[in-house]
């Protein structure tokens, strides 16, 4: 029989990349969202893409209506995508930010004991290893928190830890994301924040179209072959890859937290010299301070990924830009 996956907060970026990957693949999807950061067209999109339906619950994760998920349904397993992820945000309002991120997952942890669902795939983040100690970073790179997002998901993969030592009987993937980006090859789903973005890849889409006049490069003084800051990019249709191996293999891990990323690491200027050469337009920039907080380079050791899920990231940065434009221009 298919199999039932729960994605909370599978109306998002990476939930509606998961939804279709899923549907593509017969399993039966059901998301919850309350919208907070998501648009309901999406699952229009989704179907349009899959010729399929995700059952859709308008429910917030952190309220008692989510039983009424699991009484309706018999939940195989949950991927945990839910959350609030805008840094800024989280130092503004650290309160929204634990209450929604680790009493969201207790809440969810609650029903999937009461209705036995064992199997939980969670969203957590590179911005766990705090500021790196060495390159490329490894799962046993030390833990720290630089803001209070990265406090929810250091305190959410604690929580994940404590309830496999309690309860072995849990097939438990904590799925460490470094920095995904692209689109669906449809170009019917992607990321589409609201206003302004914070992050380098839509921003930079957004000047691509002609949205906005130029990029503000945050710093050019960083000890990097050209002075700006190297993070690593992953393609979304990895990324999604990536947890269908977890949910494949979820029965031989055991609670492990794995990276997900390239193990290559790409500087902001490569970025928008990889836009300009995707949209054949040149790219205006300017050199501004540095942003709080930022480091100057971040990228993953992936092996743990490869022996476990026997996964690895096949998609280049070009790929991961003209996937991208090709969603923005739609
Ligand atoms: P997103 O904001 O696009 O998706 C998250 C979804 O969760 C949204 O649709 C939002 O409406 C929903 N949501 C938030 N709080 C909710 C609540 N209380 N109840 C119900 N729905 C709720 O974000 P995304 O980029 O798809 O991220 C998914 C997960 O991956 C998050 O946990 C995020 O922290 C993590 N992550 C993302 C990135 C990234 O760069 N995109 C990097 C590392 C980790
Ligand atoms: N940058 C610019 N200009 C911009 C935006 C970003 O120069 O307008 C630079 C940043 O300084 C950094 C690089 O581009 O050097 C990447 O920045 P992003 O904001 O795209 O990504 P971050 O690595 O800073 O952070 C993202 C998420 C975090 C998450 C982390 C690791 O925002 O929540 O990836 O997954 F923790």
């Amino acid at each position: 029989m298919n199999k039932n996956i729960l994605l909370t907060g599978g109306a998002g970026y990476i939930g509606s990349h998961m939804a279709v990957e899923l549907l593509n693949n017969n399993y039966n999807v059901i998301i919850v969202d309350n919208l907070i950061n998501s648009d309901k067209s999406v699952l229009k999109n989704i179907s349009r893409i899959t010729n399929k339906s995700a059952k859709f619950y308008k429910i917030d994760i952190c309220d008692d209506e989510l039983e009424t998920v699991f009484k309706e349904n018999k939940i195989d397993a949950v991927i945990h995508f839910s959350a609030l992820k805008a840094v800024g945000e989280s130092i503004e309002k650290p309160e929204l930010y634990y209450k929604n991120n680790i009493g969201g997952l207790e809440n969810v942890l609650e029903m999937m004991e009461k209705y036995d669902c064992n199997d939980i795939v969670f969203s957590s983040s590179a911005t766990v290893y705090g500021k790196p100690e060495y390159l490329p970073i490894d799962e046993q790179h030390s833990l720290s928190a630089i803001n209070p997002y990265g406090e929810t998901k250091i305190a959410c993969e604690e929580i994940l830890g404590a309830l496999y030592q309690e309860n072995n009987s849990y097939n438990i993937a904590i799925l460490r994301y470094f920095n995904p980006i692209g689109a669906h090859s449809s170009g019917l789903i992607g990321e589409n924040p609201q206003g302004l973005p914070n992050n380098l890849a839509p921003f930079v889409g957004k000047v691509a179209i002609g949205e906005v006049e130029k990029v503000s490069v945050f710093g050019d003084n960083y000890d990097t072959p050209d002075g700006t800051g190297i993070r690593d990019y992953i393609h979304i249709m990895d990324l999604i890859s990536g947890h269908m191996q977890a949910l494949k293999n979820i029965n031989n891990l055991q609670c492990d937290s794995i990276n997900l990323g390239t193990g290559k690491g790409y500087s902001v200027l490569e970025v928008i010299k990889a836009f300009e050469t995707a949209s054949g337009k040149k790219i205006p920039y300017e050199i501004c301070p540095p942003r709080d907080g930022d480091v100057a380079q971040c990228y993953a050791n992936c092996d743990f990924a490869k022996q476990k899920l026997n996964w690895q990231a096949k998609y280049g940065l070009d790929d991961m830009v003209s996937s991208h434009l090709n969603w923005i221009k739609k």
